[in-house]
């Protein structure tokens, strides 16, 4: 078994990729917790609380912040709909989460399997960061941190150069590039180019006709009109996914080590990833970035976990 840690602003895609963890014989779960992003926080635990029954998987989900580290909370429920889950009426109320913050679970889990855990980050990093400022020791202690957040190469999502979970809190996203973790990230530029699903597309994966595989397509219906409009895709795509794809399997993604920072100014300048190709800082390479996917690889994992 393989050890995993989820931290998560619970939506519409966050909620493909718990399944697909929730879903894998041979991972363990750890812990779920929850940081505000997508949705406030209580709409984010009840959608992973939500998630996580639905994969009958008797996982813990925690609390965790309620806002980045610095600045005022901004969500994105004109991405992902008001309940983050596309509005389809999912019954997304009334669940408990376990007692605890985010932020001690995570000093714990990493404690308790020191060497032996994957992070895995769909969210804002404010409950990374948070833990690390605690302890900054646990960043020798995860294995692997594989993080749904930047821009490899090309444009952003919020601003013409900044991707959604670095911008929201892009001092706990420099916090916890500068901290020596073991890092990985695959950005928002490798979702819509390798894995972004047009209606047929996700037809296909719909019609395995179980009650995962319809809810990982029907939760997908406002990030569909969004993308479509937007970001000039032919349907939705799967950020979050296809960084727990490459946790699950680091094969489904290519990578290619560099220095990357994170800018923390506003505007324009707010929550960049600056990655650095050439070498030019002479800084040393600090992250393994995702520079391609195996799409055929992806569906397929996603296919298995829904099945
Ligand atoms: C990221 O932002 C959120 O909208 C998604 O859940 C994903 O984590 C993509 O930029
Ligand atoms: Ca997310």
């Amino acid at each position: 078994m393989r050890n995993f840690i989820i931290d998560t602003d619970t939506a519409s895609d966050d909620a493909v990729a718990l399944v697909m963890a929730l879903r894998q014989p041979d991972i363990d779960v750890k812990a779920i917790t929850v940081v505000a992003g997508n949705v406030p926080l209580s709409q984010g635990l009840q959608n992973a609380l939500y998630t996580a029954e639905l994969c009958c998987a008797s996982v813990p989900v925690y609390a965790g912040c309620a806002k980045p580290l610095l600045r005022d909370l901004e969500t994105a429920e004109i991405v992902h709909g008001d309940d983050g889950m596309g509005d389809i009426g999912l019954p997304l109320g009334g669940r408990q989460p376990a007692p605890g913050h985010a932020a001690d679970v995570l000093r714990q889990a990493v404690n308790a399997n020191a060497g032996d855990i994957t992070l895995v980050t769909l969210g804002p990093l404010t409950n990374v960061a948070l833990a690390l400022l605690r302890e900054p020791e646990l960043a020798s202690r995860v294995s692997r941190c594989v993080i749904m957040g930047g821009i490899g190469t090309g444009h952003g999502n919020v601003t013409p150069t900044a991707e959604f979970n670095i911008w929201v809190d892009p001092e706990a996203a420099k916090i916890v590039y500068e901290s020596g973790m073991d890092i990985t990230m695959v950005g928002w530029d490798i979702s819509w180019q390798f894995v972004t699903f047009d209606a047929d597309q996700a037809d296909e994966i719909r019609g395995i006709g179980t009650p995962l595989a319809e809810f990982v397509i029907d939760i997908q219906k406002t990030l569909t009109e969004f993308s479509m409009r937007e970001n000039a895709l032919a349907g939705f795509d799967l950020p979050d996914p296809i960084v727990m794809a490459a946790a699950i399997d680091p094969s489904i993604c290519q990578y290619e080590r560099f220095r990357v920072d994170v800018t923390t100014g506003d505007g324009l300048a707010r929550g960049i990833t600056v990655v650095d190709r050439l070498g030019v800082t002479g800084r040393e390479p600090n992250v393994d970035v995702a520079v391609s996917a195996d799409r055929a690889a992806f569906v397929e994992l996603l296919q298995r976990s829904v099945s």
